[in-house]
Formats: structure tokens, sequence, C-alpha cells
């Protein structure tokens, strides 16, 4: 595998980081979104997707990558959950009828998750692994997914965030694409605390966009349908 080494690591405090990592897999919510969410928070045609290689980033307990696969793309989740998902499903705990999900009352009408029966079928679609060092190549992968992980609440762990932003841009070939979401930008919605540190999680995404204009960015933020929420779309150009 050609990988360029330690492109993070001026920017990054390897201890720190190690230290942010094991918060965030102790802390972060297992909790999942049904995939029809995911591509709608995404602004995804399931249409347009054919043929694309995607990896979809801390992919949880969700049928996202299901989703994905099932429409033409070549798909795969990575979680740190996956090296034992008895009791990465335990702690997801939320099934009704058959669903898992974050919201029960929110999302009654969808279709129940596939998760669990692709994961036994396709184990290969779910790979046990960080976030911040993903298994492949320099500017092998069309795109890369991370939804409410890089934006969920968990205090701001700027050097998870800045590592993981870099990892993907890494991956992506020109033209390549990160969805991530969903964002707040709207303070008024949310209690205090929560949009503090919120706030303080993107900002460490766009400072790690800003560190990486050698590789062409451009950005794009969207309204989704999702809680007035919003999604960053980041292309990598070069
Ligand atoms: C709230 S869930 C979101 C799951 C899915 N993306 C969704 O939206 O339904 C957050 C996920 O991040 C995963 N996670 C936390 N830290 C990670 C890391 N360093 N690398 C990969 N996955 C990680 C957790 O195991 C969990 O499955």
């Amino acid at each position: 595998m050609s990988r360029s080494v330690g492109i993070y690591e001026p920017f990054v405090d390897a201890v720190a980081l190690e230290g942010q990592q094991a918060e965030i897999a102790k802390n972060i919510s297992a909790s999942s979104f049904p995939a029809q969410l995911i591509a709608e928070c995404f602004h995804i045609d399931p249409s347009r997707l054919s043929g694309e290689r995607v990896i979809d980033t801390a992919s949880g307990a969700s049928d996202f990558v299901w989703w994905l696969n099932e429409n033409g793309v070549s798909a795969y989740g990575v979680d740190i959950g996956y090296d034992d998902v008895g009791s990465f499903l335990e702690r997801v705990g939320l099934f009704h009828d058959g669903h898992i999900l974050t919201a029960p009352d929110e999302f009654k009408g969808v279709p129940k998750s596939r998760f669990t029966e692709d994961f036994d079928a396709n184990p290969s679609r779910y790979v046990a692994g960080s976030i911040v060092e993903l298994p492949e190549d320099d500017g092998s992968i069309d795109r890369v997914t991370n939804h409410s992980c890089l934006t969920a609440v968990n205090g701001p762990m700027p050097d998870f965030t800045i590592a993981s932003v870099f990892e993907a841009l890494r991956v992506l070939n020109r033209g390549g694409i990160f969805n991530i979401g969903p964002l707040l930008l709207d303070r008024r919605k949310f209690p205090s605390e929560t949009v503090v540190e919120c706030f303080e999680r993107e900002e460490a995404i766009y400072s790690a966009i800003d560190l990486s204009h050698e590789v062409g960015i451009k950005t794009k933020v969207a309204k989704t349908n999702f809680c007035g929420l919003w999604n960053l779309t980041v292309t990598r150009t070069k």
C-alpha cells in the first residue's frame, strides 16, 4: 500500500491524539441513523453514484454501507466498534421494531435496518479500524463520508478531528468528496453548552481544511431536511 506517512504530524500531538481517540471511543454514543436519513443529510442522489469507491468512516450500526452497495457503489465502513460487534450492538441499545435508531419517534416510518444481516452476509464491508488510519493508498477513493462522529458532541477533540480530516483528504483522489454532517450552525436551536462544544469541533474541522490548502480544497455548506441542521461538502481539487 502506498501511503504518505505522517501527513498531519506537524499539527497533531500524537499523545493527545491517542487520549482523544480513547475518550471519543469510550463516550460517543454508538446509536446509529437509518441510511435514508444519512443520504438525505449529505444530499446524495443514488442515481448518480454508480461505480464510486466509498469509505463510510465511523459507520457504526447504520445500514448506510448496505444502502450504498445496493445503489451500485463499492462501499465499506470503518469503525472501531467492529472488532467486537456484539458489545457494540448492546451499546446501541435502541431497537424499535427491528430498526436501529437514535430517536425512534422521529423515524417510525423507515424500513427495518439491514445492518446486522449485512454485517453477517458481507463481513468484508465492515472493517475494524480508526478514522485516523484508513487502509487505502493515497488518492485512491472517490468519496469519504462521516456522519455523526466528527460533529458529535464529546468535547473539542482538536487533534482527533484534525487527524481525521487529513486522513480523509489523503485517501481521496482528485475531485474526491468528503461529506461531513450534521453541523449545527443555527445556535438558537440548541442548549448553549452543546452549542459551544459543537462549534469547537466544527472549528477544528475548518482548521484542518485551512491547513490542507496544498491539496486544493473547495467547501460547500448546505441545509438538510433533518432538524434544520447542515452538512459540509469538502472537495479535493488537486
Ligand atoms: C453516533 S455513531 C454514528 C454512526 C453512523 N455514522 C450513523 O450516523 O448512524 C458514532 C460512531 O463513531 C465510532 N467511532 C468513534 N471513534 C472512532 C474512531 N476513532 N474511528 C472509527 N470510528 C469511531 C463509534 O464506534 C460509533 O459507531
